[in-house]
Parts: structure tokens; sequence; C-alpha cells
């Protein structure tokens, strides 16, 4: 069991864009099997190998937070099969005590590899469908917090230097 530390914001390097994971390794399962480990130690429902300092295309997810649905996406992308959007009030281990309301398209598809490497597709709906659109932003260097207005992220990037301060 390995805690790594989360990347906070503003830190530079939570915007790098992540690569492709070409083989799933002994290696990429010890890092799933970190980053887990760092998930639930910090109460979160999904992590994203950027927010560990690890630029590769690697999320994990237990919507449950109990270490009772975990779910491992390699490669993940999705495709919008209703693009009506629902608002939900999203939080990130990598913005510590803020939550804001974000819209984001209500039903997509999820394709990615499982932890075997394996291919598979799968939709998702409410909180999974969030979750997932939330992590592959990490993937691309963007945070939630894009999505607000600049005057709402300039308080919440003061705000949080405070409380590191
Ligand atoms: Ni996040």
């Amino acid at each position: 069991m390995a805690i790594m530390s989360i990347l906070k914001y503003p830190d530079p390097r939570l915007r790098l864009k992540a690569a492709c994971v070409d083989n799933v390794t002994d290696r990429t399962q010890q890092l799933i099997a970190d980053m887990f480990d760092t998930m639930w130690d910090a109460n979160g429902i999904g992590l994203a190998a950027t927010q560990v300092n690890v630029h590769e295309r690697v999320i994990v997810m237990d919507l449950a937070a109990d270490g009772s649905e975990p779910r491992v996406f390699i490669n993940p992308s999705i495709k919008i099969i209703d693009a009506t959007c629902i608002p939900y009030d999203e939080g990130c281990l990598s913005i510590p005590n803020t939550f804001e309301t974000v819209e984001r398209p209500s039903h997509v598809l999820i394709s990615a590899l499982d932890q075997q490497g394996t291919p598979f597709e799968e939709e998702a709906t409410g909180l999974m469908a969030v979750c997932i659109q939330h992590e592959i932003d990490h993937l691309d260097g963007k945070l939630f917090v894009d999505y607000l207005s600049s005057i709402k992220r300039q308080r919440i990037r003061k705000l949080l230097k405070k409380e590191r301060a």
C-alpha cells in the first residue's frame, strides 16, 4: 500500500496532457493499486493519474467511496449519447474544500481498456457520466474550475493559496 501525494491547484503539472498507455504492465498494475489507495485515503470517488504526477491515461473510480465499486479506465474516451446537460456540484481532490456547479452532458458512451488491458464499452448516466468526464478532463490538463467564470476561479485560487500559507 502506497499513498501518493496529490497535486493541488494551481500546480502547473495539473495542466500537462497525459500520454496513452501502450502496454498494460506490472508497473501499470502497481500504479493502479497505489492510485486506489491514494483515492480511498482521501475519501475520493475518482482519481486521474495526472493528479499524482504520472502523466499516463489511467483513471480509477469508486462511486461508493468505500472500496466496494472499484473501476479502472485506461486510455478512456467518450462519445456523447445525450448532450442535454445536467448540473452537478463537483469537487476535486486537487482543489480541496471547493464545490461548484458544473453542467455536463447527461449520457455518454465510454470506451476504454480495463485493468487487464481488454477493451470495453459502457454507457454512463448520472454520477458516473459526471465523474468520467471530470477525470478525462484531468488527463487533458483541464480542471472543473475552468468551467467557472474567471472571477470565481480567481477567488478559489486566492482562497487555496491562503489556506496553504
Ligand atoms: Ni478532480
